[in-house]
């Protein structure tokens, strides 16, 4: 996935701002775009967005990596957790766009939580392949990325959580603003 060059997201119109929806998680694996897409899609709906991962690394002050290097995963699900539930809490269903770690909402807790919020979730989709080449290619290090066979029998024990989700959207081959503006269409918000 890419970015269209000299993309411009359009804003979102009143109509849209006054319709009080609720807030959406992108959610999917490791590469998917959740982060870029979930950008986009900000800017393209006129609404705030928000990376899980970084509200992490401030609660916890350090980096994910550190994180997991230091601490171990339990710890960092521990701190995913609960920077989930003080998300959940400040956002109060309130018109907002998320991106969440490729492991959040695997767990059933968080997963639990956020149904419970009412919230609209949405996965992004790839091929295991090409999530790993994405993710072989940019930023940031991931300490759950090591070898490709390890990343595909990864995605594929998760992948039937991720298809829990109320709205499943292809990203291969389209780059950053069509996927964004597709997810916005296909929940009526364009
Ligand atoms: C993780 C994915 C990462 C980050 C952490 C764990 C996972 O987020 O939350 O490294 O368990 O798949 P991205 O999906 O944004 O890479």
């Amino acid at each position: 996935m890419t970015r269209r060059p000299g993309a411009q997201p359009d804003a979102g119109g009143p109509a849209l701002r006054s319709a009080g929806v609720r807030p959406i998680f992108l959610v999917g694996f490791m590469g998917a775009g959740k982060s870029t897409v979930g950008q986009a899609l900000g800017n393209l709906l006129g609404w705030p967005f928000e990376d899980l991962d970084n509200r992490v690394e401030a609660r916890e002050g350090r980096a994910i990596e550190r994180i997991f290097a230091e601490s171990g995963e339990p710890e960092f699900r521990r701190a995913e957790r609960e920077a989930l539930a003080e998300l959940l809490a400040e956002a109060d269903g309130s018109s907002r766009v998320v991106a969440l770690g490729g492991g959040a909402f695997v767990q059933a807790e968080n997963a639990a939580l956020i149904s419970q919020s009412g919230a609209l979730v949405v996965f992004l989709d790839g091929t295991a392949d090409e999530l790993y080449e994405r993710c072989r290619q940019g930023q940031p290090e991931r300490p759950l990325r090591r070898s490709l066979e390890h990343f595909r029998q990864l995605y594929a024990a998760r992948r039937p959580h991720y298809l829990k989700a109320a709205l499943h959207v292809e990203t291969g081959g389209k780059d950053i603003e069509t996927v964004a503006a597709e997810v916005a269409s296909k929940l009526g918000l364009r």
